[in-house]
């Protein structure tokens, strides 16, 4: 089968969480010549018209997309699958509605709440502009389009004591946001990461805060996912072993994944990130319907611990895109 590997094009000094997708692309075509298939890289650039006449002249039996982001922008995410249901070339991973619906926080947040799934509670400016009532306490100030960890830092947390200073801290803090921000309760407590392969829960892998003072956020921010030399990157190490104790909040994490993946129509793979309460309950920060596939990320770990071959899941992945 002759496979077009669509990419973010990597604009020359990019941030290290936009060049991670060449490792991807290395690590997913070894992956497919490894199970009999050829393929080639087609990047996705603002100029759709040459995108899609490529994508026809390499007449693909399938499109892997990796999309991302289109010129450094996360918001423009699912044009590159809008733009390959166009084509009618078969894809992997979810469609261009899931690829919306999930990657704008706040909506994926609605569709949540829609579907009787805990997510922390939540403010966008223009809510905050219309008084709605703010409770006073720590909030998050999140993008509400950009990704790994974008925009994330120690100052990202914030305690209010008075309503009208939530909407201050997010406008100030917006310019880090690609200018688009919601500020989130922030939910003080455990970090889960869940992965699914085309609709099969992966063992649940914990973010372990390790080694943070007292007083810092125990977050996993910008540092902590890409800059290997920091204390953050090597204080938040993943686990995958559990003491029985913890046997009830698994079952129920893997049950509300799967929930995630069905309510928002998911295929190929997904990750579902968490945080758990002091009372041991979990709230969804966040669907991805399209997590990082390099070899030393949290899905191919995932992967691993099930005892399964990253090729094998690469080639599940693909079974799943033709499954439409
Ligand atoms: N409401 C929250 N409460 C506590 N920590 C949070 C909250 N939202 C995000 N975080 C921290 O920030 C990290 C990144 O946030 P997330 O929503 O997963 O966005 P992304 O991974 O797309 O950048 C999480 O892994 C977590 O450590
Ligand atoms: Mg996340």
């Amino acid at each position: 089968m002759r496979v077009v590997l669509f990419h973010d094009e990597v604009r020359p000094g990019a941030p290290a969480d936009e060049q991670d997708v060449l490792v991807q692309m290395d690590a997913i075509a070894a992956a497919l010549a490894d199970i009999g298939h050829e393929s080639c890289r087609i990047p996705c650039t603002l100029n759709l018209e040459a995108v899609a006449n490529s994508l026809r002249d390499a007449k693909p039996h399938l499109v892997f997309n990796l999309v991302e982001s289109i010129d450094g922008q996360g918001r423009l995410i699912h044009l590159g699958p809008s733009l390959l249901e166009s084509l009618r070339l078969p894809f992997t991973g979810c469609s261009a509605a899931a690829m919306v619906a999930t990657s704008c926080k706040p909506l994926s947040k609605l569709v949540l709440q829609g579907a009787r799934i805990d997510t922390p509670d939540w403010h966008v400016l223009d809510s905050l502009s219309s008084n709605t009532a703010v409770v006073p306490g720590r909030y998050i100030l999140k993008s509400s389009w950009e990704h790994a960890s974008r925009g994330l830092d120690d100052a990202s947390i914030v305690n209010i004591t008075k309503p009208d200073q939530l909407a201050a801290a997010l406008k100030a803090r917006l310019p880090m946001l690609a200018g688009d921000g919601f500020a989130e309760a922030y939910i003080d407590g455990r970090e889960f990461n869940l992965s699914i392969l085309a609709g099969e829960v992966l063992p649940p892998a914990e973010i372990v805060f390790d080694g943070f003072d007292p007083a810092k956020p125990r977050i996993v921010d910008y540092a902590a996912k890409w800059d290997a030399a920091s204390p953050e990157y090597t204080g938040t190490p993943r686990r995958f072993e559990f003491p029985s104790a913890d046997r009830a909040l698994l079952d129920d994490l893997r049950s509300v994944a799967l929930k995630c993946w069905h309510c928002f129509g998911l295929r190929g793979y997904a990750r579902v990130d968490f945080r758990v309460d002091g009372e041991g309950r979990p709230w969804v920060l966040e669907v991805n319907a399209n997590p990082c596939l390099s070899p030393d990320a949290g899905f191919a770990a995932a992967v691993a611990q099930a005892g399964c071959e990253y090729r094998e899941a690469i080639r599940r992945i693909v079974e799943d895109a033709r499954r439409v």
